[in-house]
């Protein structure tokens, strides 16, 4: 009994070593014919026991359970107070959709937002924030990288963190101050 769990715990790990050795494209066919389950780690549910499925290229969607890329051991990137250059330039039906989508802001995640349904709550009610006063350059800063204001905060980096580019964020931001 004991030696079984063993035997299963080391081919589990090796299942994922391979999977991260391998690209990352290598799916299974039945990943390939689900087109949210190619694109994110949402669809990269174990399959269950007993289907024939190989989890190896399941698991490459969980960075965390590969020895081989750096996950964890990366220095977390310090908090940037970066400023807006230029004028904003941003298109808010854009920012809309990139705020909403979970792959993107997922801003619904922690805000209630105008137009978005099933929020969470966080973070304050956005819904309103463009009748609030507040300036482009500060909330590009805010989105940017929270933490440069409130260092325990819980909103992810965005800017620093690469999640949005320069013109995903100003998109972001003209949808924020075009809600009223
Ligand atoms: C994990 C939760 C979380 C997510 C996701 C998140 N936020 Fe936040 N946000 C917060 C919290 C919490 C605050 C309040 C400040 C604090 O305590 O850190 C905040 C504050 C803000 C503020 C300042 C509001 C004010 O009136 O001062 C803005 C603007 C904002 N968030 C925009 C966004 C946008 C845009 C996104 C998506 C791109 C986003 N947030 C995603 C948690 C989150």
């Amino acid at each position: 009994m004991k030696q079984s769990a063993a035997a299963c715990v080391i081919a589990l790990a090796v299942a994922a070593l391979t999977g991260c050795a391998q690209s990352p494209a290598t799916t299974t066919p039945a990943a390939a014919a689900s087109p949210a389950g190619a694109a994110s780690p949402a669809g990269a549910q174990l399959p269950a026991a007993g289907t024939g499925a190989t989890p190896a290229a399941k698991f490459a969607a969980f960075p965390c359970l590969s020895y081989t890329l750096p996950c964890g051991k990366v220095a977390t990137r310090k908090p940037v107070a970066k400023q807006l250059e230029g004028p904003l330039a941003g298109d808010a039906t854009r920012g809309m959709r990139i705020a909403h989508a979970r792959d993107k802001g997922n801003c619904l995640a922690c805000h209630v937002m105008k137009g978005g349904t099933q929020p969470g709550s966080r973070g304050p009610d956005l819904s309103h924030y463009g009748s609030t006063g507040r300036g482009d350059a500060e909330t590009y800063a805010m989105v940017y990288d929270m933490r440069a204001r409130i260092p325990d905060t819980l909103m992810p980096p965005f800017g620093t963190n690469a999640i949005l580019d320069d013109q995903e964020l100003r998109d972001v931001v003209a949808y924020l101050q075009a809600s009223r």
